[in-house]
């Protein structure tokens, strides 16, 4: 399959377009680079063996969206654009809202004037909001508690709605906390600015460029008293979404469907460090500090049925996580070249 990849230069996305190359399929990027950046391009091409197409605009700009799926030849879209900080998101919601909402209207209304029906959206375990209910099985009601959540709860009604009418058929894919990178070390998370997440603090901390961690809460009630998530490794994430392409291809009476795609373990926090230590040989100091306003004690997906319907399942290990976030971290300490 030709498939278009929106956020194609992003964290996951890359990782995607990989492993869609090794698959068979035909992966062509756009990215406006607000959050990525273009020097993944060679990176992606020296992996995968081929030249990629990319394009480098706002996929809210619905001319220039609808030119290119227009060019024609495409059989699916898989839409990762978007942004993503939840702090963020409460001080500039309308930005969230605009870019969020804004790139999924005018992807859809360009794949409805070129008759592209197949769509994998990428949604988040955060569309559960704020539940006691773990491990978190799809039929979970969903909602939210921030601005980027409800982008996400809202985007995939958007998606609902649309399918339904039979002019799109779509895989929403929830996922859990993605971490890790390519075992090369080539390519993998570089967040602009201070990361918000785990993972790439602890790396961060680790090669040297923060001082230490702070670890949010060590009184909820859990085994080491610190937050239990649901780490997936990026590589398998990223093969969740060629099972989910393959998915709708097989299954076209399938309107919309949804799939968490996580390992259906939780991980603490300490016990995160503790990997990434032993992974690393370096020493990650941190101190325990008060609770992240929002966060909840322990979320951990059920992905029974992912492994059920798209054959697709969960292998790599925290330690591989930790191995592989390691390599990209410490070949790349400052993340991709500007
Ligand atoms: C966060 C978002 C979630 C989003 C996801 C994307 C919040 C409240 N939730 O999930 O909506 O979909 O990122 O990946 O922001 N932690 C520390 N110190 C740090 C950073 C994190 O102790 O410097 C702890 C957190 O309290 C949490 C765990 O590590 O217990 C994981 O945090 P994080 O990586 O931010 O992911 P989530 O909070 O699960």
């Amino acid at each position: 399959m030709r498939v278009l990849v929106t956020g194609g230069a992003g964290y996951i996305g890359s990782h995607t377009v990989v492993q869609l190359a090794a698959a068979g399929h035909e992966p062509v990027v756009a990215d406006s680079h607000v959050n990525s950046r273009a020097s993944v391009l060679p990176r992606l091409e020296e992996l995968t063996g081929t030249r990629i197409e990319s394009h480098s605009f706002d996929l809210r700009d619905a001319d220039k969206t609808s030119a290119l799926l227009g060019e024609g030849g495409f059989d699916a879209v898989i839409h990762f654009a978007g942004l993503k900080a939840v702090g963020e998101s409460s001080q500039i919601p309308l930005e969230y809202y605009d870019n969020n909402l804004g790139t999924t209207f005018a992807l859809l209304r360009a794949m409805d004037r070129h008759g592209v029906c197949r769509l994998v959206f990428s949604s988040s375990a955060t569309v559960y909001g704020e539940t006691d209910t773990v491990p978190m099985p799809e039929e979970l009601e969903t909602r939210s508690t921030n601005p980027y959540g409800w982008t996400k709860v809202m985007q995939e009604q958007i998606l609902r709605d649309v399918a339904a009418t039979g002019a799109a058929q779509v895989a929403l894919l929830r996922y859990f906390n993605p971490v890790g990178a390519h075992p090369s070390g080539r390519i993998g998370e570089d967040p602009q600015g201070v990361p918000n997440n785990l993972m790439p603090f602890i790396s961060q901390v680790a090669v040297g460029r923060r001082e230490r961690l702070q670890v949010f809460g060590d009184d909820y009630p859990t085994p080491d008293g610190t937050a239990l998530r649901d780490y997936i490794h990026v590589e398998d994430l990223a093969a969740g979404h060629v099972a989910a392409l393959q998915y709708l291809q097989d299954h076209p009476d399938v309107p919309v469907r949804e799939w968490n795609l996580g390992t259906g373990h939780g991980t603490s926090v300490l016990e995160m460090v503790a990997a990434f230590e032993a992974g690393s040989g370096r020493a990650v100091p941190y101190d325990i500090v008060g609770r992240r306003a929002g966060d909840l004690a322990a979320v951990y997906a059920d992905p029974s049925r992912a492994e059920a319907e798209l054959g697709w399942r969960a292998t790599r290990t925290i330690e591989q996580m930790c191995a592989d976030t390691w390599r990209w971290q410490s070949a790349n300490p400052q993340g991709y070249p500007a």
